[in-house]
């Protein structure tokens, strides 16, 4: 639309300066006057006959939409997790979400994607999520956005087989989603290392892990070692990441997207056992997340290839109530997540539903 009102002043500047121009040249008032007819009509007839040509009016509309996307694209990715959870009063289980109402947000034009709408986005894509537990709430709500209830069923009893790996294939809309249980960073790493080794990438892949580290090595240094060496892999694979290619345009659906499942808020009073209240302290949790930080893994801390998918400003949003253990929350929480992460592949994929 900006490139629309371009081209009218654009014209009416050629309109008016052309002949100027030309009667600086000595032509007669007469000619000078022929001259402006004829340019205007020119241009007139140019202009509605613009649109018979599609192939004319598709370089210039996408000339100007190239534009306003690029610019807009990186500051709606940054306004993805501006969103409030609404508590109805009368009914504590009854919580639901929106996007803010302030006008930059809105601007973004977020959505919350139905089944069709994320069936269409997903179609034919390979999905791999792998990580923790957080990971596996994640798999499940994404599943749970494109499966019907009875086959959700089916897949939770699969899904919540302790510690262990898990694919489905859903034929309707030709997508393959990985579970891949990687407890550690290093088997992330791992995971890579197999992709890279295949030459064979997931069309997304969903990544995060950091709580069995936290209680279980209690070392965020060694944390961040091995976040550094996930990243140093993950940018080796460098023709795809978008913001390592200048960002610009160079992206198809087709491309991997990476994203980080951030840890979790944790609430220490409510965690379950002993152990995990003095290792998983709040003091730990901001060591584990500067350490995250200082990787520069994540596009929005660093310009590093994966976007964070931020759980803990989610679950601090959502509040005490969306939690049962201080460490896992609601469906509603993974949900928004989710609908985070799709809206950061439409824009990625500069589409549009
Ligand atoms: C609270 O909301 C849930 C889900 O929306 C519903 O199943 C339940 O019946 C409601 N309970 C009350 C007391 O309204
Ligand atoms: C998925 O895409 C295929 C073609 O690639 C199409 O035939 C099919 O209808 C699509 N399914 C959905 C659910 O969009
Ligand atoms: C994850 O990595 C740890 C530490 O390197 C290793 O002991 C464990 O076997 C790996 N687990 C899986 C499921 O690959
Ligand atoms: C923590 O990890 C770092 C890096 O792996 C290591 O050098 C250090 O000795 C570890 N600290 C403790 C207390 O184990």
């Amino acid at each position: 639309m900006v490139g629309g009102v371009q081209l009218g002043v654009l014209a009416a500047c050629v309109v008016l300066f052309v002949p100027m121009g030309m009667a600086g040249w000595h032509l007669s008032r007469n000619k000078m006057l022929f001259f402006s007819g004829a340019l205007f009509i020119t241009l007139a007839v140019g202009v509605h006959l613009t649109p018979y040509f599609p192939s004319i009016y598709d370089a210039l509309s996408s000339l100007s939409s190239s534009v306003d996307r690029t610019s807009s694209r990186d500051s709606c990715i940054s306004f993805l997790h501006d969103i409030s959870f609404l508590h109805k009063s009368d009914n504590y289980s009854s919580v639901d979400y929106a996007w803010a109402n302030s006008p930059p947000v809105l601007a973004c034009d977020f959505q919350r994607l139905g089944r069709s709408d994320a069936s269409d986005l997903l179609n034919g894509s390979w999905v791999v999520v792998a990580g923790d537990s957080q990971a596996r709430l994640m798999a499940l709500s994404l599943l749970s956005l494109v499966l019907d209830s009875d086959d959700m069923e089916v897949v939770k009893g699969d899904l919540f087989k302790r510690h262990s790996d898990y694919q489905i294939v859903m034929g309707q809309i030709g997508m393959k989603l990985d579970f891949i249980w990687a407890p550690y960073v290093a088997n992330l790493t791992g995971l890579m290392t197999e992709l890279k080794r295949n030459g064979n990438y997931p069309d997304v892949l969903v990544m995060g892990s950091g709580l069995w580290h936290m209680l279980h090595i209690t070392n965020s240094s060694d944390y961040g070692v091995s976040l550094q060496l996930l990243r140093n892999l993950v940018v080796s694979l460098a023709p795809i990441s978008p913001s390592l290619t200048g960002g610009s345009g160079s992206v198809s659906i087709r491309s991997p997207h990476f994203f980080w499942v951030g840890m979790p808020r944790l609430i220490n009073s409510m965690l379950n056992t002993e152990e995990k209240r003095v290792k998983m302290s709040d003091a730990m949790l901001s060591a584990y997340d500067r350490e995250l930080y200082q990787s520069k893994l994540l596009r929005q801390w660093g310009g590093g290839p994966l976007i964070l998918l931020d759980v803990e400003s989610l679950g601090r949003n959502c509040g005490t109530s969306c939690t049962v253990d201080g460490m896992h929350y609601d469906g509603i929480v993974y949900e928004a997540a989710v609908h985070v992460m799709l809206n950061a592949l439409l824009i990625e994929s500069h589409q549009k539903l």
